[in-house]
């Protein structure tokens, strides 16, 4: 069933374990994470990043997600990642978004906060979630990491913007690691602490596991999973021999491999058997 951000995950926050959030693509990506879902009895989020809604994807890929999202016994929401500004927001709201993530987090921290409390304001007149971010989770490709997420400063930034959840930098980063990255898991307690709110995790994919089990002991109840989805379809299809032309017997195995991705981070998460 689809349900909204917010409402997927407080019992996470409760429970002591992290919805996954599972960056898609296509319908391939969609199918084998539901299925994994369902089968594992656990809630999930399918999310969308923000560049497939200014590219024109999005709109073929939301009512595909929507209406497995529907069908599904377990709880899902439909979340727009990393939304770059009103635009984005709005076409994803269009499309039938539960959830919604607005990053300002490059800008300063009053126009973080500006921005943020902005869109919140916005996606409350049609009763939609919002999850910000405050310091900048970067990329693995990226010469120098972002400063980590301040304390004080989150307390301030959830109080004044209203945000149900809140994207933090602790030490992760978005792509493939070069080195496992050590997390700053004392920093998540503290914020979890003075915010109350449930924190996410970014850059999930190439997360030692026990510093994942350790962060969702300190207070992240969602964790983004986006190049490890990729990883895990791209690998199959590039195995699948080229004499299976139609694309629907093609995909059979990507789809499983994919399948066999989401049930593994599931599991770590603790995510299952929830519903
Ligand atoms: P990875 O691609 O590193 O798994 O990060 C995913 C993410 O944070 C999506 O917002
Ligand atoms: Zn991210």
């Amino acid at each position: 069933m689809l349900i909204g951000l917010k409402e997927i995950l407080e019992p996470a926050k409760e429970g002591k374990y992290a919805v996954p959030a599972f960056n898609v693509y296509n319908m391939e990506t969609v199918m084998g994470i539901a299925q994994a879902a369902e089968e594992l009895r656990a809630p999930v989020i399918f999310q969308v990043y923000s560049r497939l809604f200014e590219q024109g994807k999005g709109e073929y890929l939301s009512p595909l997600i929507l209406e497995t999202a529907k069908k599904l016994s377990v709880p899902a929401a439909f979340h727009l990642d990393h939304g770059s500004g009103e635009a984005a927001v709005l076409r994803a709201l269009r499309n039938g978004a539960s959830g919604i993530m607005i990053d300002a987090s490059l800008k300063p921290l009053e126009g973080n906060i500006a921005e943020t409390g902005r869109i919140v304001s916005l996606c409350g007149e049609v009763g939609v979630d919002v999850e910000g971010e405050l310091g900048h989770v970067g990329s693995t490709g990226d010469e120098s990491q972002s400063p980590f997420t301040e304390v004080a400063e989150a307390k301030r930034f959830v109080e004044e913007t209203g945000v149900c959840a809140l994207a933090v930098m602790i030490g992760t980063a978005h792509g493939k690691y070069k080195k496992a990255p050590k997390l700053q898991i004392e920093r998540a307690r503290e914020i979890s602490q003075a915010v109350g709110i449930p924190l996410v995790l970014h850059g999930g994919s190439g997360v030692p596991d026990d510093q994942v089990r350790a962060a969702i002991g300190a207070g992240v109840a969602k964790v983004n999973f986006g190049t490890d989805v990729c990883c895990s379809f791209l690998d199959s299809v590039f195995e699948v021999s080229r004499q299976v032309i139609a694309l629907d017997l093609f995909m059979n195995e990507p789809i499983q491999a994919v399948k066999r991705f989401a049930m593994e981070k599931i599991r770590l998460l603790g995510a299952d058997g929830h519903v």
